[in-house]
């Protein structure tokens, strides 16, 4: 097939600005590596008189997205606005009931409506790729969709949220608290425009919901992550972990478990020795262990023009090659409905308290820690205050269930000052 590709892009953000630049800049190499041209023909986005230094005048231009996306001279409708209402969704129903292969890379669209918008594809016959959706430039979608096919996934774990890493990162390097370096990253413009996406950990878990489809053959279901973004990790923690050989970051993980599939996003203690310890600032990674393949780990720009737009062209180059795979890597009629699993793997736990220095408070937590059938494996009393002291404790593996109750348990001994942190180790 020599016809060119002809795309339709909605929103001239930054991804979608960089994607016109890719088509302007590498045609020869695309046409080479496609076997055809591929073109624009039309864009789309809120403001056609904003600057947006690159040139736009060879293309038709729409003022709804909608429209764009039933044009008949747009092959591939690329999807660049975002949320997961709105212009987005219907623009990109629309694409796919006119006959249009979609190219999108809204996470949240895909994560509350990944399994009806799969089922609309199939039954029109069309793509959907979202390469760019999960972890900006890393082909982490392509390595599970394909490369990792024939394996049966036992765990995906990744930090995927580069401006929470910078902020865990830069805390611990500039010695400053959360607050300071959230006013710092949101005034280099790091955050999203809702600060909550990205510290919320709400982001990051889209992507997780996303990913864990693929992995175990699940419909997506961002509503059973369990959420916990990194808002209360103190400087405290951070100092504290690092002195006994840990990081503190965003870490998503997702595997299958004999109670149901357990997909969590929350801030957890990681070796400083590992990759994911030694992932620094905006970076992203995502840990993928097969049966067959073991442990394989991606690293790379999780945002950014250049790398979100390579994802997504990535993608637009497979539908110009003919590559047609199901969305989710299987028909959509197949994902199952997974029981959600709260937490059903144990783990050791950092727990950090402060303790009445009194005789006898160290014996009542570790009594209470022992009813509830968790064992110590570390313990440490430092910085004595006037009347209390800060203890760390790091358990041997247990569940959150035990831990919980243990920790209720606790304010109950009238020795613990205030809540207690926990915070999981995962073993990476
Ligand atoms: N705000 C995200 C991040 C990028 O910081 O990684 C878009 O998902």
């Amino acid at each position: 097939m020599t016809e060119p590709l002809r795309l339709g892009i909605a929103g001239l953000g930054t991804v979608g600005v960089g994607v016109v630049r890719i088509v302007q800049n590498q045609a020869d190499l695309l046409a080479a590596r496609c076997g055809r041209p591929v073109v624009i023909t039309a864009v789309s986005a809120r403001s056609k008189a904003k600057n947006r230094d690159v040139d736009l005048s060879d293309y038709a231009w729409e003022d709804d997205p909608v429209a764009l996306a039933k044009r008949a001279d747009v092959d591939v409708f690329v999807e660049l606005i975002g949320g997961d209402t709105g212009p987005a969704k219907d623009a990109v129903q629309a694409a796919l009931k006119a006959g249009k292969d979609v190219v999108t890379a809204n996470k949240a669209l895909l994560a509350h409506h990944g399994q009806a918008l799969a089922e609309t594809a199939e039954a029109a016959g069309r793509v959907i790729r979202f390469e760019a959706a999960v972890a900006g430039g890393i082909p982490v979608v392509k390595a599970l969709t394909e490369g990792l096919a024939a394996n049966e996934i036992t765990r995906i774990m990744g930090v995927m949220n580069g401006s929470c890493n910078y902020i865990l990162t830069r805390m611990q390097s500039a010695g400053l608290s959360y607050e300071a370096v959230f006013d710092e990253a949101n005034q280099l413009g790091y955050l999203e425009a809702d600060p909550e996406l990205d510290v919320g950990g709400i982001d990051a878990a889209h992507k997780l919901a996303i990913l864990s489809s693929i992995a175990f053959g699940t419909q997506v279901d961002f509503d059973a992550v369990e959420l916990e973004g990194i808002g209360a990790v103190t400087i405290e923690d951070i100092h504290q972990a690092a002195d006994m050989g840990y990081r503190i970051k965003l870490l998503g993980v997702a595997q299958m478990t004999g109670r149901g599939l357990e997909q969590r996003m929350s801030p957890c203690l990681v070796p400083d020795t590992s990759p994911l310890g030694q992932l620094e600032g905006g970076t992203n990674m995502v840990v993928i262990e097969g049966d067959a393949v073991g442990q394989i780990v991606l690293r790379g720009a999780g945002a950014g023009e250049g790398p979100t737009a390579s994802a997504v062209m990535g993608d637009v180059m497979d539908i110009a090659r003919g590559l047609r795979l199901p969305t989710f890597g299987q028909p959509a009629a197949s994902l199952r409905s997974a029981r959600a699993a709260r937490a059903a793997v144990s783990a050791p736990y950092y727990l950090r308290m402060q303790l009445l220095d009194k005789p006898g408070a160290l014996a009542k937590v570790a009594q209470t820690l022992g009813e509830a059938g968790i064992s110590i494996d570390r313990m440490r009393q430092y910085g004595h205050q006037d009347t209390s002291a800060p203890v760390l404790i790091v358990t041997h593996k247990t569940t959150r269930t035990a831990l919980d109750e243990a920790l209720d348990a606790m304010a109950d001994t009238r020795v613990v000052v205030g809540t207690p942190v926990a915070i999981r180790i995962e073993e990476v």
